[in-house]
């Protein structure tokens, strides 16, 4: 059966061996994807514009006119430019990578039976939270107040906040949030945040849903034994402005060890920690006990270990260079392909064997201190390199040149830093810009 979802994953085998692989165990998962109308076949050499991805909102008219698609929704493929003509740099999404990934991430997580709630701070654009939901993601994560309330203007209604918050300010915001109708939990690790997230609640006039943080191991926050995290699940249990929603335990430090069996062994301690608190805390709530985390590093051990009932991964929709050298399932099988790109051309080609781009410090982000790999564009045996604020390096083997203007596609180091340097994703299929999307929480 043609389904979106199959056009759209035998798309991405390209890119993505693993996918193949799964499609013949896969459950006609074109039924659940049956509501991703924003995906639909695009023909060969036509330009189409996913149905309702509100891509251009008038609030956008710079980035809409720096590219002559006018203010409004794009409503004509014959607009958009080419992507080998886009104002340089920029940043791509390959829409069948990005899709597949979205597919893939749904799927597994279905089979296990696990919720999903993926961490929007990886693409901060509401219309990629859209098509996570629609592929079956019961929410999105954020990671701060301004995400949550920019996702709630564009018309998304149900979060998760994983970082600790303080200050009366914040808090205001989101019990206002709450006030609306917006689905929210948030994470608390000491009694003082329970008190103040009360008062904003009673202030609000409303209940807010609240998780304890468990501290696995990084000690950025979070209750570190199982007796911290029960009395503070009885602070919360005990007050009638707030409801107790279970623990989020996101063990932060495993999820970019490279090696499979390191991983493995860290998983092994968390998992004996997080199953202590869940007995715990199990029976102050009816039924199953949320229990919330996990990384795209961490993704194939939480499967596989069933003390998380949520994953909160968030990079794998991209993939970028840094998560590109994790074996993420021990098999070396790079489930998911990359996504994100950011093209760059050359303005300067004197030296032989060396050119300049425009893709420098201010456009891409490193965690972990990774180059970003020329995807295409350059020869074999190429290398770039962020050598300043506004420009990239590229060697060249063998005293080769590139000529000006020539475009050179990278992957990115890290895909949730870089995304934040950019107002504006252009997704792409093939040469054709099928759709501009606004980075809807950049900066907050
Ligand atoms: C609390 C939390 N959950 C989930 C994630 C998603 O992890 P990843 O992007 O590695 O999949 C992050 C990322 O830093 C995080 O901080």
């Amino acid at each position: 059966m043609e389904t979106a979802f199959n056009v759209h994953l035998a798309r991405a085998e390209a890119m993505t061996p693993y996918a193949l692989r799964l499609r013949s165990e896969m459950t006609d998962a074109g039924e659940w994807m049956a509501d991703m109308n924003q995906i639909r076949r695009i023909p060969p050499g036509a330009a189409a514009i996913p149905s309702g991805t509100g891509s251009i909102s008038p609030g956008d008219g710079e980035a809409a006119e720096a590219e002559g698609v006018g203010g409004g929704v794009p409503g004509a493929g014959s607009k958009l430019r080419k992507r080998s003509q886009l104002t340089t740099p920029c940043l791509i999404v390959e829409l069948s990578a990005l899709d597949a990934n979205i597919a893939l991430m749904a799927d597994l997580c279905r089979r296990a039976g696990l919720d999903l709630r993926p961490h929007a701070k990886a693409h901060k654009c509401a219309e990629i939270g859209k098509r996570q939901i629609a592929a079956g993601a019961s929410g999105l994560c954020v990671a701060t107040v301004g995400e949550a309330e920019r996702f709630a203007d564009a018309g998304l209604n149900d979060f998760h906040l994983t970082s600790t918050v303080a200050g009366p300010d914040k808090l205001a915001r989101l019990a206002a949030l709450a006030g609306k109708g917006v689905l929210l939990s948030a994470v608390v690790d000491n009694r003082e945040m329970v008190d103040a997230f009360s008062q904003a609640a009673n202030a609000a006039g409303t209940k807010i849903n609240l998780l304890v943080e468990l501290d696995m191991g990084r000690h950025r926050a979070g209750a570190a034994s199982v007796e911290e995290a029960l009395d503070l699940a009885r602070g919360i249990a005990g007050n009638r402005h707030l409801s107790f929603g279970g623990v989020q335990a996101y063990a932060g430090h495993m999820s970019h060890q490279n090696d499979y069996a390191q991983r493995r062994r860290a998983g092994d301690k968390a998992k004996a920690f997080i199953a202590t608190v869940r007995d715990a805390l199990t029976p102050m709530v009816d039924g199953r006990l949320r229990v919330t985390g996990g990384s795209t590093g961490s993704l194939f051990i939480d499967r596989d270990d069933k003390v998380l009932t949520e994953l909160q991964c968030g990079s794998y929709i991209f993939m970028d260079v840094e998560y590109m050298a994790v074996d993420l399932d021990g098999k070396r099988s790079a489930p998911f392909g990359n996504s994100l790109f950011l093209e760059t051309a050359v303005i300067s080609n004197r030296i032989p064997g060396l050119v300049t781009t425009d893709g420098g410090d201010k456009r891409l982000a490193a965690k972990y201190g990774a180059n970003p790999l020329i995807a295409r564009g350059a020869p074999d045996g190429a290398t770039y390199r962020a050598s300043s604020d506004e420009h990239g390096e590229i060697k060249l083997p063998s005293g080769g040149t590139l000529p000006l203007n020539a475009r050179i596609e990278v992957i990115v180091p890290h895909c949730d830093p870089t995304v934040n340097l950019a107002d504006t994703l252009y997704a792409v299929h093939g040469d054709d810009v099928v759709a501009i999307w606004s980075v809807t929480a950049r900066g907050v």
